[in-house]
């Protein structure tokens, strides 16, 4: 059986997100979907609301795990084979191949990188979370549940 792991901050899940989570539950057989609980950085969904909404979105066909520590000691605990990041950018090049060559120094754990589709490209969780704030529409941008989800928590 093989397992991938999809790590992300998720802080919200956007419609990318799920175009290549959906995308690697077609090339595994198990997929855990593992959320960063990074007190430092300022998140607008606590982890167990990201976790939910990931959970709402996915269902069954994904295990949504936490993890607080280094991404290759979470790897190793799930007993997942690869990590899986989904590329947008050049800049998203640059800083997940430093990333991915760093997890494979340390422990030899190899990251395969998804390019993104083209609609979703422009796409990021901090740019909807902007729009959402400035009372813009992220429709189209992100699920239902997490449209509503920011309505909820905005408002
Ligand atoms: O969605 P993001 O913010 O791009 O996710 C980044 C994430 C969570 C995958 C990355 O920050 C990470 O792996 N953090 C765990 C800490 C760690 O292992 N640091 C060393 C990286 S070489």
């Amino acid at each position: 059986m093989t397992t991938a792991l999809c790590p992300g901050s998720f802080d919200p899940p956007t419609n990318g997100h799920a175009d290549v989570i959906g995308r690697v539950m077609a090339l595994f057989d198990r997929v855990v979907v593992a959320v960063i609980d990074n007190p430092s950085k300022n998140s607008l969904f606590t982890v167990a609301e990201r976790s939910a909404l990931l959970s709402e979105i996915h269902g069954d066909a994904i295990e949504v795990t936490s993890f607080d520590g280094l991404l290759v000691d979470h790897v190793r605990e799930v007993g997942a084979d690869t990590v899986i990041k989904g590329l947008r950018t050049v800049e998203d090049y640059e800083y997940e191949t430093q990333m991915a060559q760093m997890n494979h120094h340390m422990t030899g754990m190899e990251t395969l990188f998804l390019a993104t589709r083209p609609e979703y490209r422009f796409i990021s969780s901090s740019l909807v979370k902007e729009i959402a704030r400035l009372g813009g529409s992220v429709g189209g941008l992100v699920p239902d549940v997490v449209e509503k989800a920011l309505k909820e928590k905005l408002s």
